[in-house]
């Protein structure tokens, strides 16, 4: 069964206060025995302060985005090696708020997840539609477009240490969710564009949701059986907030492995 996988997007929030406060509280409960992955990306200043409290423990440090480029005049970005030497396991490549706001299109976000798994890190690709397009009713056209960009200029055989979140624009940082139901029938739609390319990895791709997720509205969405985890922006600030998320994916999680799912 495809191990459950949490990871915490921090956005531009934090400062080193602010960030040794919450892992003061968070790591006690979620660095622990846990069935699900934990991951933590932090604005890029914070990498090393969060890294180093994460040594030796079961949680992963994470970054936010990534260059496609390897080095040189690129005043501003910041390359994969980078991220590797500060022990970066997985980068965020497309996330809607890189596409939506910073003008990254399809030909970039590939890009930028060639040069995450070249160097042996695992690229959360972020798709989703955006809100006119959801209320065009185009969810499935953009989905399809955005993942198949992907998997035509990297190759399927590059997604085995890939995760996948959909991650609706629309529901990003508003409070309001998709539905279970419409998450399930994304995440399904996803596999089986994985499954025409290659089954293997289309059954152990982690699919991940993220777009205000909190613990109330995370239990019926990990019910779904293509959701194997969440993405979680604002409620990852409160560490309250995300042990609860954490808990409810593994109950699910238990749940299903009792079931034989
Ligand atoms: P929120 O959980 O704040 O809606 O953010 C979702 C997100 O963009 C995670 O990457």
């Amino acid at each position: 069964m495809i191990q459950p996988l949490v990871i915490a997007n921090w956005k531009m929030n934090g400062s080193y206060a602010a960030n040794y406060n919450l892992l003061t509280y968070l790591l006690p409960e979620i660095a622990v025995n846990r069935l699900a992955r934990i991951g933590l990306c932090p604005a890029y200043p914070y990498l090393a302060q969060v890294g180093q409290r994460l040594v030796g423990s079961p949680v992963w440090l994470g970054a936010q985005n990534a260059s496609a480029y390897s080095e040189g005049a690129h005043t501003g970005e910041v390359n994969v090696a980078m991220l590797r030497e500060l022990g970066c396991e997985y980068v965020l490549v497309g996330h809607s708020e890189r596409r939506l706001m910073h003008g990254e299109d399809d030909t970039a976000v590939a890009a930028k997840f060639a040069a995450v798994e070249a160097a042996g890190i695992s690229p959360i690709l972020c798709v989703g539609e955006n809100l006119a397009e959801c209320e065009a009713g185009e969810t499935e056209t953009v989905i399809t477009r955005q993942v198949m960009a992907v998997i035509d200029q990297v190759g399927i055989d590059h997604f085995f240490n890939a995760v996948i979140a959909y991650e609706p624009g629309w529901a990003n940082g508003t409070g309001q969710i998709a539905s279970s139901e419409h998450v399930q029938y994304v995440h399904g739609l996803i596999r089986r564009l994985l499954r025409d390319r290659d089954p293997y990895i289309a059954r152990e791709l982690q699919l991940i949701y993220g777009g205000s997720v909190n613990p109330t509205n995370a239990i019926a969405l990990f019910q779904q059986p293509d959701v194997n985890g969440a993405l979680v922006g604002g409620a990852s600030l409160d560490a309250r907030a995300f042990i609860a998320i954490c808990d409810a994916l593994e109950q699910a999680h238990r749940h299903a492995l009792a079931q034989g799912a």
